[in-house]
């Protein structure tokens, strides 16, 4: 079947016309990815949230061909975390990536697989933000609404989840009190450790 040379993005339905390619993640889909389990188990327990969909429209004709996908990413807190997406770094590690803010407020977690540079670039409407190659890549929604964005990649890149799978991005966002903090994933676990002491004090 051809694939259609005009998609149009519909932002009232944050859905493409024609249709992509649907695919969706619940949560029970993203294990390793959110730090507290405990917290996900008890979201598991009630429901299985979904989580996000990718609306994909992929041209395979040569080696040239350019793909994308529309990813609406829902907002949520799996405990002090936001939804986000599994993350990957592409198959072909030289592939870059544009990214093009929809609608929503995102935050972009970076890594450089080379030198482990790790950073993060907002995701907003009608902002775009380029993903170069090595860069392994995933979005954050750190607002109250839906957070829509169109990734545009060469069809050829490729997913590789296995590579952050054992030790997830550096970089995690948290839910704070005056919005998104960054923080490095080898802090959190001091982190945890505090806020228990700070709520078992208040607790006594
Ligand atoms: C494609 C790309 C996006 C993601 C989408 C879902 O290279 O970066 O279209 O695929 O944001 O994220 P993952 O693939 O990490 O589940
Ligand atoms: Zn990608």
């Amino acid at each position: 079947m051809t694939v259609p040379l005009v998609h149009a993005i519909d932002r009232s339905s944050l859905t493409l016309r024609p249709p992509g390619v649907g695919s969706a993640r619940h949560l029970s889909n993203l294990d390793g990815v959110f730090a507290d389990a405990v917290a996900r188990a008890a979201l598991l327990a009630d429901g299985d949230p979904l989580v996000y969909t990718v609306e994909a429209v992929e041209h395979r004709e040569g080696s040239g061909a350019l793909s994308y996908g529309l990813g609406v990413l829902q907002p949520g807190r799996v405990g002090e975390e936001y939804f986000m997406t599994k993350g990957h770094a592409h198959a072909r590690r030289e592939a870059a990536e544009v990214y093009l803010g929809v609608a929503g407020r995102g935050l972009m977690v970076l890594e450089d697989l080379r030198d482990g540079r790790a950073w993060t670039l907002p995701l907003e409407p009608d902002g775009v933000v380029v993903v170069p190659g090595y860069v392994a890549h995933r979005t954050v929604n750190v607002g109250d609404e839906p957070l829509a964005y169109l990734g545009l990649y060469p069809s050829d890149a490729g997913h590789d989840y296995a590579v952050i799978a054992e030790a997830n991005l550096r970089l995690v966002v948290l839910a704070g009190p005056a919005g998104p903090e960054v923080v490095e994933r080898a802090d959190l676990t001091a982190r945890g450790a505090v806020r228990r002491a700070e709520r078992e004090r208040s607790a006594s």
